[in-house]
């Protein structure tokens, strides 16, 4: 019997229309356009600021995209992961309303959360059952509104992060193209680092929480900046390793966008010229889950069959891992 494998056949994506500029944060807190450019890589990002709209409004958004650039029949997906740090609420999962949203009648749903790695390891879930044989269409959806978790009177956060989903589908294919292989890791001591702290089991919602500002994203960022640069350049020089890839053999980095400086450290273990490494931080800043369906769907257009696609992320919890995939299709101009 041929091996089954999963390949991506589609990408979908969405942002919000309102952009949030270096020189408007200038005038909210202590900052300047010139220290988050030279520390972060970042110019703008994306705000979803219509009231009442959350997380799913996007998802549905990059999953009709996806659906209509790909011409597939929604009531033939089987199941939907939905990768978030955003839910619309804590309980219920958002990817079920999302699945219902999108005409996807048949499939089953669930949410996955891993902070900024969820939609890695959502990748290796999708491919996971459909190398399987369970099922024949996975969408797997990364979308997170930031906005809705951020304090924008704090500067160490505020600058970083934006709001924004993307989505693929995951399909057999039997030429053993898609994913090859994955080095997925995580620790808790990364949970005093990243957090919230309010809201959850152990700090249930008062009025002194909120008054706390305790439901906002809390990052030491220098601790975290360490961690990821070392995380994700060991992961990524690790699956090249395992997989006898040299610097040739890899056509593309797809890193989560949280640092330009991350990413580059990242390119430069693995020994990457820059035109390899692709970046678009520049124009949305950190949107946590959907960092790297966002890099597909921007450069879909020079992806051709065969490609080696190196995927990297490193998230809170701490959470990090490298994918390796080989790209399935060269996309209709
Ligand atoms: O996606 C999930 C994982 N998250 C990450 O990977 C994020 C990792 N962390 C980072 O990207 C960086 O640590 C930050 C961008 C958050 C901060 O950059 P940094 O180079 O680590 O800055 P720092 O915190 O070490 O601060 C350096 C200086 C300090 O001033 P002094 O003490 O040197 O005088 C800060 O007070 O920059 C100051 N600073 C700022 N200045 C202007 C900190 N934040 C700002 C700001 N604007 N927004």
């Amino acid at each position: 019997m041929t091996k089954i494998t999963a390949a991506i056949t589609a990408v979908g994506a969405y942002v919000p229309e309102f952009v949030l500029s270096n020189q408007v944060l200038e005038t909210m807190v202590d900052t300047n356009d010139e220290w988050i450019t030279t520390r972060t890589g970042i110019n703008e990002r994306r705000l979803l600021k219509e009231k009442g709209k959350g997380t799913s409004h996007m998802a549905i958004k990059a999953a009709q995209d996806l659906i209509s650039k790909a011409n597939i029949n929604p009531e033939e997906i089987d199941l939907v992961i939905m990768a978030t740090a955003t839910p619309d609420m804590p309980v219920a999962a958002t990817g079920v309303y999302v699945a219902s949203q999108i005409g996807a009648v048949n499939a089953f749903a669930y949410d996955l959360q891993a902070a900024c790695s969820s939609f890695l390891f959502g990748m290796s879930n999708a491919a996971a059952y459909i190398e399987s044989g369970r099922y024949k269409k996975v969408l797997l959806i990364g979308a997170d509104k930031m906005s809705s978790i951020i304090d924008y009177t704090d500067r160490a956060t505020c600058i970083i992060f934006g709001d924004g989903a993307g989505a693929v589908l995951f399909e057999p294919n039997y030429e053993g193209l898609g994913l090859q292989d994955e080095f997925l890791r995580s620790d808790g001591i990364g949970r005093e680092y990243l957090k919230i702290d309010a809201g959850g089991s152990i700090l249930p919602p008062t009025a002194e929480t909120v008054a706390n500002g305790q439901h906002f994203v809390f990052q030491d960022g220098k601790t975290v900046f360490k961690y990821a640069v070392s995380g994700m350049a060991d992961v990524s020089e690790k699956i090249m390793e395992r997989n006898n890839l040299t610097k040739d053999d890899v056509n593309w980095l797809i890193a989560h966008q949280a640092n330009k400086r991350i990413i580059d450290a990242t390119a430069n273990r693995m020994g990457l010229d820059e035109e390899k490494v692709l970046v678009n931080i520049q124009k949305y800043g950190n949107t946590t889950s959907a960092t790297l369906p966002l890099l597909l769907s921007d450069f879909e257009n020079q992806f051709k069959k065969g490609d080696n696609l190196i995927f990297a992320a490193f998230g809170g919890g701490f959470t990090w891992g490298s994918i390796y995939l080989k790209w399935a299709y060269n996309k209709q101009q």
